[in-house]
């Protein structure tokens, strides 16, 4: 099995474990690992002894009868199996800001194009779970369709250990670099990376830079996968071998009243056992945590003439039932040459029937001149109209068509795109954040209309004097 060593961010004698950790490479693998050489047993799943005196236990992340090319689970060979716990109860203070199941009682319906300033820092100790608060939605997690969109702000490590019976977790950092440890190894997730966590996997999450703040995609029911490339080929867009699942990992650690909470139906619980959740020795199996890095991406784009659109760049899509349309898409704004002749090269203005999440990770987006910066987002839901902003507009009318090839550089915004029309919570509609004034970014378009009397109108189609 082919291993990667991680990319090298930074160097300090604390970290170097994280920033040496070793990945298996592959999108979608029947991976094997082993912390300890000899721990996975040779010949079955589940021997009546395992080596080293292991728990077997299966962690399956699609049903048991589904067809092979969408089975997933993974074997894991742990010191103590996870079911050794307290009972569940829950959690205490309740968390609030959290949904799963999106209704009238805890969201809303808003057409109005929407944006949001960068959240700040946590004013009190606030780790990943307790920083993390839902913006908008669609479905239940209880009927396993649809999905959630979430940020966080947290400036505070984790004690225990999350679990996401809900969904899958795609995390987007945007500040702050993520150390996470998974019952299947440790990831370190920087800025321009991503890292999907599947549902039921427990796992917990350090901040070596303090303040940190992202966005987070969750999925109920499905799984993400790569796009079809169609036309492009067998090659191009994100590409299998840069997709990196950790390698085995454990701590053999008696902790008492060590907890788990466990996000079910949008609400917490918590239960006590006396030991680390991370005690599995080795694994096998396709269903993993896995991380990429955006900046591995191969863009494709128009050559001649025209914008194309945005499905160009997806990154990762979660199918529906419905062939070529989406549960949740996420797509990527790369650093990309723009060379197309006689063509207005910023996203084109239009309406969507799919509802459009967005966020910045660093940089500037090219649609939009001021008001969108890093760590803000915007939501355009189904049908409602958006486009570039007047400033963009003229500036590139402005240009003209002398503008010749140019290549935009340090940015990565990005796009959670679904067919599902997102309810928005209350909080997100009440939030101080909440820019009141982002429609006036398109007042200002005017009218370019000019009419020429001696133009000659043939069949209704005016033929304009130049
Ligand atoms: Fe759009």
């Amino acid at each position: 099995m082919a291993e990667t060593l991680a990319r090298l961010d930074t160097e300090s004698p604390e970290d170097s474990s994280w920033i040496n950790l070793h990945y298996h490479s592959g999108f979608g693998n029947h991976f094997s690992s082993e912390a300890k050489p000899g721990a996975l047993p040779a010949d079955q799943n589940n021997p009546l002894l395992c080596p080293f005196g292991l728990y077997a236990e299966q962690i399956s992340g699609t049903s048991f009868t589904a067809p092979r090319r969408l089975n997933q689970r993974s074997w894991l060979y742990r010191i103590k199996p996870s079911v050794t716990h307290e009972p569940f109860h829950p959690r205490s203070p309740p968390h609030r800001r959290l949904v799963g199941d999106f209704n009238q009682s805890n969201s809303s319906a808003n057409p109005t194009q929407l944006r949001w300033k960068p959240a700040d820092p946590p004013d009190s100790p606030t780790d990943f779970v307790d920083g993390l608060y839902t913006v908008c939605g669609a479905g239940s997690a209880f009927l396993r369709h649809g999905y959630a969109i979430h940020m966080y702000t947290a400036n505070k490590s984790m004690d225990g250990a999350f679990c996401n019976a809900d969904g899958d977790f795609l995390i987007v950092p945007q500040e702050g670099r993520l150390w996470i440890t998974t019952e299947c190894g440790q990831l370190q997730v920087s800025p321009g990376e991503i890292v999907v966590l599947p549902q039921g996997f427990r796992f917990s999450i350090n901040l070596p830079d303090g303040p940190s703040r992202g966005y987070v995609a969750e999925i109920f029911g499905t799984h993400f996968q790569l796009p079809d490339l169609g036309p492009i080929g067998s090659n191009g867009l994100a590409a299998a071998r840069h997709f990196l699942t950790p390698t085995a990992w454990f701590e053999d650690r008696i902790h008492p009243g060590y907890i788990i909470v466990q996000k079910f139906g949008g609400e917490l619980f918590t239960a006590k056992q006396d030991f680390s959740p991370f005690n599995v020795v080795a694994w096998h199996g396709n269903y993993v945590p896995y991380k990429y890095d955006l900046n591995k991406f191969c863009p494709f784009n128009s050559v001649l003439i025209d914008h194309g659109d945005p499905s160009i760049n997806t990154v990762l899509t979660a199918p529906s039932d419905k062939p070529g349309v989406a549960l949740l898409d996420f797509v990527i704004f790369p650093p990309r040459w723009l060379v197309a002749e006689h063509t207005f090269r910023p996203p084109y203005y239009h309406r969507n029937c799919m509802s459009e999440f967005m966020g910045l990770i660093f940089g500037q987006y090219e649609a939009k001149a001021d008001g969108f910066l890093p760590g803000g987002a915007s939501l355009h839901s189904c049908m409602t109209p958006h486009g570039p902003d007047t400033k963009t507009y003229e500036a590139t009318i402005a240009q003209g068509d002398d503008a010749g090839p140019s290549r935009l550089r340090a940015t990565m915004a990005f796009m959670f795109e679904s067919s599902l029309i997102p309810r928005v919570c209350q909080w997100s509609l009440e939030s101080p954040h909440l820019d009141p004034d982002y429609y006036q970014c398109w007042i200002g378009l005017r009218s370019h209309f000019s009419y020429n009397e001696t133009d000659e109108v043939i069949d209704g189609i005016r033929n304009v004097s130049v």
